[in-house]
């Protein structure tokens, strides 16, 4: 099939082309109509002048928006006057002479040719679709293919490999409940899915990969927020062997860098990028996720580190909790705290903030078996729970673990500033909503008795 795209046109003036594509918007002129064809490349004007086609001109009276169809016609260039500044093809058009109706829309739910901010977001999650089928949400979703493939690249020019872990897994805690799949093979068992790959590439360090990355998706069952997607998202997952904080944090920031300037376009408000601790954030803002710009310009970056975190918080369940996750080393010099006075011990933790949101989160992990048991006693784990939830990760710590560390910057939240959006789900293709109900799927859903049977489950609903 012999296909020209929208955006191909441009360089082929005075050329017959074919087009397949979407009726965008249909304006009937009485002698003309024009409508905008839509494809994957973008938007065109379509001219049907019945003088150089009746064929096409009575095929034309039949469209209506979102009619799928072939158009075939010359490029030509428009008139000054007629230069629509707005498109990039505005300055040609394309006169139709055939045109044909491949399959015929209904009247869609809502307009596809606006923004969709007032439309209720119920209804444009039904027809997720037809909402993907708006410029906005359509460069928004390009844009973050940009993204992954830029990130992709940067790691894999540093000798860094993309590994997948499992889904079906065992918790890793990560603060959030867990989402569990019975087991079929095991009845009476469930896996967890994992609330991010943390212990799998810290074992993947053991195995002596030293440089892994992964676009991992993670699992978490919690309260859903603008800038916190309701049970999943993805973070570009890394870990680095024989690397300290400093490394670390530059390897970041470069990438950071590279795709805010190369990629997206937009401006960083200061390189290096800041630094306050924890205690200093807190003084000068009063939280850690805080803004540095002074004026809040979408179009400029305000990136900064947050580093010593306390180790430990309290919680109104438990006497202590970590405040990253368990694996996170202690700063050496505050060891002797560990017992006397945990509160006070400072971690080497590393948390990246941008315009006053906490875009990624990483540490420097323990690498002690012996620390890293002390870290679960003072967690309040019995030495049977470390056994039974960490015990492969001990053990693997007992041949030749190397130092590593790493991050995982979220890809959702990194997307929100740079697509200039307040929600997370105008960044994926096909988010939950809060009642945790997924996006055109009718899921969660109840499955039939046999299924039940088969796992060996009941529900007393
Ligand atoms: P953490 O839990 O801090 O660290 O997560 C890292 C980053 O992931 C993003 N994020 C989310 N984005 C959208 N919706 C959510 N519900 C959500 N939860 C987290 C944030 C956050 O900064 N395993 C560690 C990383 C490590 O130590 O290397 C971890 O997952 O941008």
């Amino acid at each position: 099939m012999q296909r020209t795209s929208v955006s191909q046109t441009i360089d082929q003036v005075e050329k017959n082309v074919t087009l397949y594509g979407w009726v965008n918007s249909y304006r009937d002129h009485g002698k003309l109509v024009f409508f905008d064809l839509r494809d994957y490349t973008g938007l065109l004007q379509i001219v049907v002048n019945p003088q150089v086609s009746q064929k096409a001109f009575e095929e034309a009276g039949k469209l209506s928006p979102e009619d799928v169809v072939k158009v075939s016609g010359l490029v030509k260039s428009r008139v000054e006057k007629y230069i629509n500044p707005d498109l990039p093809t505005g300055k040609v058009e394309v006169e139709a002479t055939e045109i044909s109706l491949i399959n015929k829309s209904t009247q869609t739910p809502f307009e596809i040719d606006a923004d969709g901010r007032d439309v209720d977001e119920l209804l444009r999650l039904k027809y997720r679709y037809l909402d993907l089928r708006r410029p906005r949400l359509n460069s928004n979703i390009r844009l973050r293919h940009q993204i992954i493939r830029h990130m992709r690249g940067f790691l894999d020019d540093r000798g860094f490999v993309e590994i997948e872990t499992p889904i079906l897994t065992k918790a890793t805690p990560e603060g959030a409940r867990d989402f569990l799949v019975p087991s079929r093979l095991q009845p009476g068992k469930f896996y967890a899915l994992p609330q991010s790959p943390q212990q799998y590439k810290q074992l993947l360090m053991v195995a002596g990969f030293e440089k892994y990355y992964q676009i991992a998706r993670c699992f978490r069952d919690e309260d859903p927020r603008a800038d916190r997607c309701y049970g999943e998202f993805t973070q570009l997952d890394m870990e680095m062997s024989f690397v300290d904080q400093e490394e670390l944090l530059n390897l970041t920031e470069a990438l950071m860098i590279e795709i805010t300037e190369k990629v997206v376009g937009k401006k960083v408000y200061k390189k290096p990028f800041p630094r306050f601790t924890y205690q200093e954030a807190m003084e000068k803002y009063g939280n850690d996720k805080f803004d540095i710009r002074e004026e809040k310009d979408p179009d400029v970056l305000g990136f900064a580190w947050v580093l010593d975190f306390p180790l430990f918080e309290k919680t109104q369940t438990r006497a202590l909790a970590p405040s990253h996750h368990p694996f996170t080393a202690p700063k050496n010099e505050d060891l002797g705290l560990l017992e006397s006075d945990p509160l006070k011990v400072r971690s080497l933790q590393h948390d990246l903030v941008c315009n006053g949101y906490e875009v990624g989160g990483g540490s420097i992990r323990i690498t002690d078996p012996k620390l890293q048991k002390k870290i679960f006693e003072i967690l309040g784990h019995t030495s049977e729970e470390v056994q039974e939830k960490f015990g492969h990760l001990l053990k693997a710590f007992e041949y030749g673990v190397p130092p590593h560390g790493g991050i995982a910057p979220g890809i959702e939240r990194l997307m929100m500033i740079f697509a200039n959006e307040e929600n997370t789900r105008e960044v994926m293709a096909f988010p939950a909503i809060s009642s945790g109900q997924v996006s055109v799927m009718d899921a969660p859903s109840k499955v039939d008795a046999g299924q039940l049977k088969e796992l060996h489950l009941k529900t007393d609903l």
